[in-house]
């Protein structure tokens, strides 16, 4: 569904960060990206979404090339992003924040309200605090309403940044479960993490970076083998 081939990009001219990485990540799959600090993994998914041009390389979805897309195109094209600052507006309200996500269709008052309501359902720990601001939340509820967000626009691809960052052994669960949920509903999500076991327990296909570059990738379940001889 997504796929990105030999992408070279970065923040200078001629001082490429990623140096020729491809991967796919497929509808009803969650898709690892690992890799040490400062490796490329959140320059990866800024490329993908449209905030940096690459140099060289192609990204498309379904076959469609997304190069040159800017990010307020891509979430109409079934594209979303939760960056791994979170990119929430933490003076706003809970219900401000999802509704951000509705930006392209605000006017239509009656989807937006539908939207809100789904993602309540969704997520009722939101729903009781939807006045309040998001930055009072906790960690996960936090999380919560970012994905929320990410939601409003009935994204096809999700880019996650890191999404157990900063959260407890327990909240970081919470937040893979709502990732697995997403994928049995169809979406494709491409997550980059820290949480190397966490990302290997849920994700059907890992990629492992290095200098800017693939290192190997492998379906978890192989990877999971590995992992239990080093821990055991
Ligand atoms: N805005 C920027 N301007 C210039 N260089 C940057 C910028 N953001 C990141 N870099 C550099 O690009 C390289 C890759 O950074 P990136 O944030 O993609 O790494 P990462 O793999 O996500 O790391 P982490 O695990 O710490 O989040 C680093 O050397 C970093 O210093
Ligand atoms: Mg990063």
């Amino acid at each position: 569904m997504l796929e990105v081939r030999g992408l070279y990009a970065g923040y200078y001219r001629d001082l490429p960060i990623l140096r020729g990485v491809s991967l796919k990540a497929s509808a009803r799959q969650i898709t690892a990206v690992l890799g040490a600090n400062g490796v490329g993994k959140s320059t990866l998914l800024k490329t993908i979404f449209g905030l940096i041009r690459p140099e060289q390389g192609e990204i498309t979805l379904e076959g469609r090339s997304l190069v040159g897309v800017p990010p307020h195109r891509m979430i109409h094209l079934g594209v979303s992003y939760i960056p791994q600052d979170h990119g929430l507006f933490r003076e706003m309200t809970v219900e401000e924040n999802l509704a951000m996500g509705a930006w392209p269709y605000r006017r239509d008052r009656r989807r937006v309200r539908a939207k809100l309501e789904e993602n309540y359902e969704r997520f009722p720990a939101l729903k009781a605090k939807r006045h309040q601001r998001a930055g009072q939340l906790s960690g996960g509820q936090q999380r919560m309403v970012e994905v929320g967000k990410a939601l409003m626009m009935d994204p096809k691809v999700i880019l996650v940044d890191e999404p157990s960052a900063g959260l407890s052994k327990l909240l970081t669960e919470e937040v893979y479960q709502l990732l697995d949920q997403l994928r049995s509903e169809g979406i494709a999500i491409l997550l980059v993490d820290q949480d190397i076991r966490h990302a290997l327990q849920v994700a059907d296909h890992v990629y492992v970076l290095e200098l800017g570059r693939n290192h190997f990738d492998a379906p978890a379940a192989e990877l999971q083998d590995l992992e239990r001889a080093f821990w055991v």
